[in-house]
């Protein structure tokens, strides 16, 4: 069976001494939940910090973004991902609907990020998603179809892909409160995977599914007990030590 993977994307937040605490209580997470595959993505600043914290216990770190362009250059205020990998970065996310929307990333700059990062090393965990809107007018696999395959017509080899991450996250259930309920989420991941398939079968069969949208200790495990959830991207409740423990104990039991 797939392993679970628990990522907590924070955001544009944290303090220098405010992620100290949330650092060591994570790294004792790890302890308790050999099972899951735990992963923290702070802003690019605090990577040093967090290395320093992580180094030689399970949990792994990545980034938030990257540069669409490998190696170096004149690209001002922008990270690649050798640097990425230069701080121990395992993963990073890619397309979040932050990005897609604040940010003016489309689809094409998504599929050179998800390049820009197996170049580096590093796994890329995708973000797709529907706005409300697009849910609404009942386009949420239209608008799926259309993310992803921007990046599935990119990838050429097939062990990239199984190597990915693919993370669920509607638009309307990020920092709403507002979750997806198990089905509604199973539904949209039930549509990913035989999309993938149609590419590659086993890397379909291999590629964790995650959700994220509102995620929480109370309602982590019914979304996990789903056949094709296999963790979550935890934004707000990643920030809270108590909160992300409970949610990688319920990936553990699930
Ligand atoms: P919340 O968990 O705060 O809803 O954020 C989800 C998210 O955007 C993770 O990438």
């Amino acid at each position: 069976m797939r392993r679970p993977l628990v990522a907590g994307n924070w955001k544009m937040n944290g303090s220098r001494a405010g992620i100290k605490g949330l650092l060591e209580a994570v790294r004792a997470d790890a302890v308790q939940t050999p099972g899951v595959d735990i992963a923290v993505c702070p802003p690019f600043v605090y990577l040093a910090d967090v290395e320093a914290a992580l180094k030689g216990c399970a949990v792994a770190w990545g980034g938030q973004n990257l540069c669409q362009e490998t190696g170096a250059g004149a690209f001002t205020g922008e990270i690649s991902g050798e640097m990425l990998r230069d701080f121990g970065c395992r993963y990073v996310i890619i397309g979040h609907s932050e990005r897609r929307a604040l940010y003016g990333e489309s689809d094409a700059m998504v599929a050179r990020k998800f390049l820009a990062a197996n170049a580096a090393g590093l796994i890329p965990i995708v973000c797709v998603g529907e706005l409300l809107e697009e849910r609404e007018a009942g386009t949420t696999e239209a608008v799926i179809a259309r993310q992803l395959d921007a990046v599935l017509e990119v990838v050429d080899a097939t062990d990239a892909l199984a190597r990915a991450v693919i993370a669920y996250e509607p638009v309307w259930a990020i920092g709403t409160g507002r979750t997806a309920t198990p089905a509604q989420a199973q539904d949209v991941h039930d549509f990913i995977r035989p999309r993938v398939a149609r590419r590659d079968k086993d890397a379909a069969a291999a590629l964790r599914i995650l959700y994220g949208g509102s995620v929480k200790g109370s309602n982590a495990a019914e979304l996990f007990a789903m056949a094709d959830i296999d963790g979550g991207l935890i934004g707000g409740a990643s920030l809270k030590a108590e909160e992300f423990l409970e949610i990688c104990l319920a990936a553990q039991s699930a």
